[in-house]
């Protein structure tokens, strides 16, 4: 009953020259980045940091969607406008993680599998009247000796499938999210191959469980060298590859892909989706955008640290970064933007 809305968020989604902030850093994971910086890792914190980010001002212009963690969606900013409604008024759809995140897979050393099916239905109805319009599940996969195995990938294209096809029942357009991990020594060529199989068990899954390609958007990692391989890729090589097994792997019915930054550097989280948009946009099916967390948020929050008197200064630094993103996204960035004050 909700194909056609489904349908319409996930292409306002991916519109062009826009992109998704993933600001759904769980608990655990907020606290971390908090720490180092030497941030209190309170409610209240993460509230204000929030409030920052979200109340920053012209970021409509380049995010489409906003991605909440649950506390988040709860909260409002201090003079107590709900964060749903402050990103709706920057024309922002509010979206929210629903996985509880990843657990070590049962007999399968080093391996993970994300939990979250149990009770979904319900979370997803409690979301929807809440105001969110689409979804985030992250199925973590990692290259390393002999991994992964033919289990953990078909285990967490499963529950992917699953969790999309309840928020497509339940209307919010699921971002289905399977991350390869940058970390370890593999080359180009071995993430490559990995992101082929992790794909075709994802779309394979997706179809199985009656999942839409139209109603979804796919948030992919890039293929990429791992952090300790001695040889690195260039930015031309990465977006080849990674393009070459999207157009393998993507049916063309799916409106777009947002790709995760995985821990690149902002610079090259950015430098990698203008190259790809530059070389290949014109022959693509679906639309290459962002959904970065940790390469749209660094800047900001370490000139942010948690003081009321570096608001405006951080805003201006997640301003600056979304813009280029935008750039990118239409295969228009160019180095030396960098350089230009927001
Ligand atoms: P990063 O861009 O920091 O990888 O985060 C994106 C995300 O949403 C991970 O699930």
């Amino acid at each position: 009953m909700y194909e056609q809305e489904l349908a319409a968020t996930a292409k306002a989604m991916v519109a062009p020259g826009k992109g998704i902030l993933a600001a759904d850093e769980s608990y655990s994971t907020a606290n971390k980045r908090f720490q180092k910086l030497g941030i209190p890792t309170t409610a209240e914190m993460r509230q204000a940091y929030r409030e920052m980010l979200f109340t920053t001002p012209g970021i409509g212009e380049f995010f489409s969607g906003v991605i909440l963690f649950d506390e988040t969606i709860r909260q409002s900013t201090r003079d107590g406008r709900p964060f749903t409604k402050v990103l709706q008024d920057a024309g922002i759809i509010p979206g929210i993680k629903l996985d509880a995140g990843a657990k070590p897979l049962a007999k399968a050393p080093g391996e993970l599998v994300t939990e979250g099916l149990d009770g979904l239905r319900d979370r997803i109805a409690e979301y929807y009247k809440m105001g969110a319009r689409f979804a985030k599940w992250r199925a973590v996969i990692t290259i390393g000796d002999g991994i992964p195995s033919h289990r953990c990938i078909d285990t967490n294209a499963h529950a992917l499938a699953r969790y999309a096809a309840l928020c497509q029942e339940g209307g919010l357009t699921p971002i289905v999210e399977p991350e390869v991990l940058m970390d370890g020594n593999h080359t180009l060529e071995r993430s490559y191959a990995v992101h082929h199989d992790v794909l075709k068990a994802v779309f394979d899954a997706l179809y199985v469980q009656g999942v839409e390609p139209d109603q979804m958007v796919l948030k992919p990692s890039m293929v990429i060298s791992g952090i300790d391989c001695p040889q690195q890729a260039s930015i031309e090589e990465v977006a080849q590859w990674t393009v070459k097994c999207l157009r393998e792997r993507v049916p063309a019915a799916v409106p777009g892909c947002a790709f995760l930054s995985g821990g690149q550097s902002d610079e090259l989280a950015t430098a990698h989706l203008n190259a790809m948009n530059r070389l290949f946009k014109d022959e693509l099916p679906w639309a290459l955008t962002f959904s970065y967390g940790r390469a749209l948020q660094q800047a900001a929050m370490q000139t942010w640290r948690g003081q009321d008197a570096t608001v405006a200064a951080a805003q201006k630094e997640l301003y600056h970064r979304a813009k280029l993103n935008s750039a990118a996204s239409l295969g228009q960035y160019q180095p030396d933007m960098e350089k230009v004050a927001a």
